[in-house]
């Protein structure tokens, strides 16, 4: 294998959950260039069988399966889905992900719930499902959560996604410990900021610009920038990176401010 086919993802059966916008959207795109089968999740439907249709346009393969990824039901149907299409997914981003902006003492119950059920619960559904069946199938593979720069230093006002997320991390950790002798590795990646429709209001403010200007790059990510290092740990270039959480952020995460 050369340097360069150790990235390939030939033959594989790639899951992304949250591929219906922004960071999800591009990596099902990236995986699929890379050679992968593509299985999208999301709730919005119209929005996948765009991207399917996308990714056929370009000779790739992929499918839509709808689902709520806080629902276990419908998560098992989305892989039921998936193998019935093209086998057993042997590669599971999970990225859908969701944010409230509220201060500590305002936040409400409904609130907080509704992130850590998606960022943390959604994360756990998906990744367990995934690992049940690959170890059911005698199958090897990869997982890749996608936490934030939030899992690692927290901001203001946004109590119950740095909680999330931080809790992604563990779960990364916890999972990548107990599957490696079943041959799953398990990594996750923590972005910067990047415009998406989870913060293109604040980024394009005046206080968004102002705040741009004040981070390290000066700028925000873009999205194909985060393709290469999910590439990485989901293909066999990562073989022996397990239980580890790559940061993208401009050097965001190194800054005391
Ligand atoms: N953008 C950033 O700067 C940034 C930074 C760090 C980390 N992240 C993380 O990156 C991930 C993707 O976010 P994004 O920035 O690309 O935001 P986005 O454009 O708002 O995308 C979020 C995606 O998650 C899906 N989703 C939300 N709740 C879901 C649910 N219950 N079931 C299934 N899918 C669900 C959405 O699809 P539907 O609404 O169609 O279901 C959408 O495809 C998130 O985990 C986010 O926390 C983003």
């Amino acid at each position: 294998m050369t340097s360069l086919t150790q990235f390939s993802l030939e033959g594989r059966v790639a899951l992304v959950t949250g591929a219906s916008s922004g960071i999800g959207l591009a990596l099902a795109k990236g995986l699929s260039s890379a050679g992968a089968k593509i299985v999208a999740v999301a709730r919005r439907a119209d929005r996948l069988e765009d991207l399917v249709r996308e990714i056929e346009g370009e000779g790739g393969a992929a499918i839509a399966a709808q689902a709520d990824v806080t629902d276990l039901h419908a998560v098992e149907h989305a892989f039921d889905v998936a193998e019935k299409a093209f086998g057993i997914v042997d590669t599971a981003i999970s990225n859908a992900g969701i944010s409230v902006a509220r201060n500590f003492l305002k936040i409400e119950p409904a609130e907080r719930d509704a992130v850590l059920d998606t960022n943390i619960r959604g994360v756990w559904n998906v990744g367990q499902t995934a690992a049940r069946r690959m170890v059911g199938a005698g199958r090897e593979g990869s997982i890749v959560n996608i936490a934030s720069v939030l899992g690692l230093g927290a901001q203001p006002g946004l109590a119950s996604y740095c909680a999330s997320k931080g809790a992604v991390i563990q779960l990364t950790r916890s999972m990548a410990l107990d599957l490696i002798k079943h041959g799953i590795r398990v990594n996750a990646v923590a972005p910067g900021w990047f415009n998406t429709e989870m913060n293109q209001e604040f980024f394009d403010s005046q206080a968004g610009k102002d705040y741009i200007q004040r981070m390290p790059a000066r700028r925000l990510g873009e999205l194909e920038e985060l393709i290469g290092p999910v590439l990485l740990l989901a293909s066999a270039a990562g073989s022996f990176m397990n239980g580890s959480v790559v940061v993208v952020d401009g050097a965001l995460n190194a800054l005391v401010a």
